[in-house]
């Protein structure tokens, strides 16, 4: 079977970003942003002892709200490991916590049959040679790369089978320059299935649009590259105090559904606090966007990227059925242009049959309820038999 094939059908997971950035609470970028000396940073070390961490906690959230994967910060570009690390001190079982707090969540994951990722930043803050480059500072460039290359293989030997390495931080160097060709030759000889993303500066297996869904599907720009859009629930990614911009749950819903119909994956984030729990309003959020999905999964979870496009919403498509995600309701409105030969059509939730024409290659839809029967996202599912076919709209019409 395919290496790809289940995290092609898992369409939904949750990032997660915590360390010790999250104590000061003004997201993961404070002390690069603060320019904060890297003594007075560790000081937040001694001060990250995550008391109510239970990470069976994250995964049964991320359960309730649908998500197939997660993918935990292990190590951001501050450089503190919440791993145990036999090359540096500067870890979460040699600080304050006394805990390797990636092997709890690897544990918990488990328990739960979750999937398990783990983020990794290639680049260290702490490191003069990261701002000076290999060309200034070829020593402590190769210092840099040498512990960083230690680090991941420690990632992928101590923990069991892992399933997505979730690169970043590799800007502005060259692949060339992190040895990242042997880097992940490394990890696959040792994650013979693990799936990696393209921030060791190698395409690999994944792209990562970040803070956006690309296009306008259908979109016949896109590459046929397998690809998921990671996104903040609020502003931030780590944990900040200040930050109550949530995103309402239609918003993550559109974003899961527009995702799909583009043959991407939704990796949304949460920030927890640095006791371990979820912020309370992302935990709200995540359950509403639960609950819609238990309604309607099916629209989503083994979609493909389809190519019939919809002007009020999108429309995702699996084996025998395109599921039309009406964002903007109407008691009528038309799918259009193309050839598809119907043999039922649906409210998704309820399965009650939805009466329709077919006028050449417009499918019309009326005397549909005044209000939106699912006010978050309304699926109306066509069941078709054969090809469907989606017409060049660039043609004059009658
Ligand atoms: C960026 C940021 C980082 C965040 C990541 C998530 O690269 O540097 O803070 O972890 O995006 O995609």
């Amino acid at each position: 079977m395919d290496r790809m094939s289940w995290w092609r059908e898992a369409k939904f997971g949750m990032f997660i970003h915590w360390g010790v950035y999250s104590v000061p609470g003004r997201g993961e970028w404070v002390m690069f942003q603060e320019r904060i000396p890297k003594g007075e940073y560790r000081k937040f070390a001694d001060k990250f002892n995550p008391e109510r961490y239970n990470p069976e906690e994250w995964v049964k959230l991320a359960k309730r709200a649908g998500m197939k994967y997660m993918v935990l910060t292990t190590r951001h570009h501050d450089g503190f490991s919440l791993f145990d690390s036999k090359v540096r001190d500067f870890t979460a079982p040699k600080s304050s916590a006394r805990r390797d707090l990636v092997k709890e969540y690897v544990d918990a994951c488990r328990k739960y049959d979750m999937r398990v990722g783990f983020y990794f930043s290639l680049l260290d803050w702490r490191y003069d040679a990261y701002f000076l480059g290999p060309k200034k500072d070829p020593e402590g460039w190769n210092k840099l790369v040498n512990y960083m290359h230690a680090q991941v293989e420690e990632l992928m030997t101590n923990y069991g089978k892992i399933d997505i390495l979730w690169y970043d931080g590799g800007w502005p160097y060259t692949a060339e320059d992190w040895k990242s060709q042997e880097l992940n030759a490394m990890v696959r000889r040792l994650q013979p299935d693990i799936i990696i993303n393209n921030r060791s500066q190698l395409p690999e297996d994944f792209d990562t649009p970040e803070q956006y869904v690309p296009g306008h599907f259908p979109n016949p720009n896109m590459p046929e590259r397998d690809w998921e859009s990671c996104m903040t629930l609020n502003d931030h990614w780590g944990y900040c105090k200040g930050d109550n911009n949530w995103k309402p749950p239609q918003e993550v819903i559109w974003n899961l559904a527009r995702c799909a119909s583009g043959g991407g994956n939704y990796l949304l984030n949460v920030g927890p606090k640095p006791d371990g729990t979820i912020p309370e309003e992302s935990i709200k959020i995540l359950e509403q966007v639960g609950g819609w999905i238990d309604k309607n999964g099916e629209s989503i979870y083994g979609t493909v990227r389809t190519k019939v496009g919809f002007p009020h919403g999108v429309t995702t498509l699996k084996d025998n059925k395109l599921y039309i995600h009406v964002f903007y309701w109407n008691s009528e409105f038309a799918l259009a242009p193309c050839k598809i030969n119907i043999k039922k059509a649906y409210f998704l939730e309820t399965g009650e049959e939805i009466n329709y024409t077919v006028k050449g290659e417009r499918i019309i839809f009326s005397g549909l309820p005044e209000k939106a029967p699912d006010p978050l996202d309304t699926v109306i599912v066509l069941e078709f038999e054969g090809d469907i076919t989606a017409l060049d709209p660039f043609r004059p019409f009658e």
